[in-house]
């Protein structure tokens, strides 16, 4: 049991990765350990082809199943794309917004971020926002910049009565997918910029509702050094969340 303000929440981000026989095989084993989930949250971010196969097997379970991307529109030419209702229709209760693949290899541009995020909200599903700098970024000393300039374009249509539904995750684009983790200094900077920022926009209590997860290179033996850090509120995990020996004892970091 844990005496956090916010509910641990831990995520796992597959992007585009696994089967669909090896998904439901993993999504069998997390449910079966997980229990009624109780103290803490878990989702997982799949391919959205996926989607429909996995949330009918984590029925009945605490698990959270989401989409790894959305368009904005509800509707329309746009080929190639998910409106968040699709998602939502295959039972996704949430979605990735703004992860740094989706802005540094495919370019999208900071402006379509607060759109979707509105657009998730308005679907019923909950966002998970991430921001995060580049290596170049960091070393210019510009992470505070970048981060609050990704955050304000992110948070263009969200209203301090939405905050309990929006997660944020800082994902430093460095360290992600290359073994290299924030030290817990650097995660805490950037974690207690990020608070503070929300806090000037929603208002104190409203920003306080919101979890602020931290991921790049996350993995069983660091898992619990990264949650002890003020102001992480979970753990946003790539690689290590594609097989249940890694990613069981990160959900269960404390245990
Ligand atoms: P890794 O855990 O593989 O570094 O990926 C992090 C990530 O991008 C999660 O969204």
């Amino acid at each position: 049991m844990t005496n956090r303000a916010r509910k641990p929440y831990i995520a796992g981000n597959w992007k585009m990765n696994l089967d669909r026989a090896r998904s439901l095989d993993l999504i069998k084993t997390v449910k079966g350990r997980l229990g009624d989930g109780g103290d803490r949250e878990v989702g997982f971010f799949v391919p959205a082809i996926y989607l429909a196969d996995v949330t009918a097997v984590a029925q009945g379970s605490p698990l959270g199943v989401g989409g790894q991307n959305i368009y904005f529109e509800a509707n329309g030419a746009f080929t190639g794309e998910l409106a968040p209702r699709m998602l939502r229709e295959v039972g996704a209760d949430r979605v990735l917004v703004g992860h740094s693949e989706r802005r540094h290899v495919f370019r999208e541009p900071d402006d379509w971020m607060g759109r979707k995020v509105r657009a998730a909200l308005d679907a019923d599903l909950l966002p998970i926002y991430c921001v995060g700098e580049t290596l170049d970024e960091r070393k210019g000393g510009k992470t505070d910049r970048v981060v609050k300039r990704q955050l304000e374009t992110g948070f263009e249509k969200v209203r301090p009565d939405d905050a309990h539904r929006v997660t944020v995750a800082y994902e430093p684009v460095w360290a992600i997918g290359t073994g290299e983790t924030a030290t817990t200094e650097q995660a805490a900077q950037a974690h207690r910029t990020i608070r503070k920022w929300l806090v000037q926009r929603l208002g104190e209590a409203p920003a306080h509702l919101i979890r602020i997860l931290y991921g790049g290179s996350v993995k069983p033996d660091n898992a619990k050094e990264l949650m002890a850090v003020e102001d992480v509120d979970g753990l946003l995990v790539g690689g290590a969340s594609l097989q249940a020996d890694t990613f069981l004892p990160i959900i269960e970091y404390d245990r």
